[in-house]
């Protein structure tokens, strides 16, 4: 599974600078957690990194070779989206073992065997706890939790290389989360797969991470491990960030 390395990165908007002279190297196999407040570049990164969009300066490299004029089908990279459709298929059922559905295209896709589907699409339903009563609907027709937990089994389906997960669990109730998160970390140690994973929340990018990005205005302010970022922050804006959120969670549980 890649190493990716982002050199000098820039990507621009008219006059928004989204992406400003980034640089960073993410491990082969790493669960990379980028954190930052709104508006601060996550998706933009995510977009560069899976080939949707291309920068303005530097550039992106998988296991040392350049990748900036590689489509994204070529750069075998899965990305999860943020927000409403989340790049299901509006008008295919979440699972039909037999036939396209959402759970299924990746495999069909590749012509794999039909036993080899049912297996794979029932192991990955049951880590992510889709239920069976999900199987006939259409994403039109699931709460916005369900649809992100179904994305999440589509991207997965067949093992990515890449994994790009945009605030994943952001619909889901604080349990729900929870046990989600136990399962993408159970999943990222079978799949392997090179991830990075957006969120807002320290918390959970502290219970995640191998190590923590944490972002601010197109750049990395400090990335380390959860422990180095909590501990020694080297910045006023990551020492503020953390004391901010601590405070926060002690007035909710003084
Ligand atoms: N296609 C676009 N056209 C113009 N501006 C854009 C575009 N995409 C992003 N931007 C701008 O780039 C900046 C970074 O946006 P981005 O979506 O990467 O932020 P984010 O960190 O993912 O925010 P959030 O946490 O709210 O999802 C923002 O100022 C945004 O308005
Ligand atoms: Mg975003």
């Amino acid at each position: 599974m890649p190493r990716i390395e982002l050199r000098g990165l820039v990507k621009r908007f008219g006059r928004t600078v989204a992406i400003d002279h980034l640089s960073a190297t993410i491990g082969d196999r790493e669960f990379f957690v980028v954190v930052g407040p709104t508006a601060c570049g996550k998706t933009t990164l995510l977009r560069l990194i899976a080939g949707l969009i291309r920068p303005d300066r530097g550039e992106i490299l998988f296991d040392g070779v350049v990748v900036n004029d590689l489509p994204p089908p070529a750069r075998r990279v899965r990305m999860v989206f943020q927000g409403q459709d989340y790049a299901l298929f509006p008008h295919l059922v979440v699972c039909d073992e037999r036939r396209w559905s959402n759970l299924t295209f990746p495999l069909r896709l590749r012509a794999r065997a039909l036993g080899e589907v049912s297996e794979r699409v029932r192991q990955v339903a049951r880590r992510l706890r889709i239920g069976r009563e999900l199987f006939p609907r259409r994403p039109g027709e699931l709460s916005e939790g369900q649809k992100q937990r179904v994305a999440v089994g589509k991207a997965i389906v067949l093992p990515p290389r890449i994994l790009l997960l945009d605030e994943p669990l952001s619909h889901l109730d604080p349990h729900a989360r929870a046990e989600a998160r136990e399962e993408l970390r159970g999943l990222h140690a079978e799949l392997g797969a090179t991830t990075v994973y957006v969120t807002h929340d320290l918390a959970e990018a502290f219970l995640l991470a191998d190590r923590v990005a944490v972002m601010r205005a197109g750049r990395f302010e400090q990335v380390g491990t959860p422990r180095e970022v909590r501990d020694r922050p080297t910045n006023a804006f990551v020492a503020d960030f953390v004391r901010s959120y601590r405070e926060t969670v002690r007035r909710a549980f003084p």
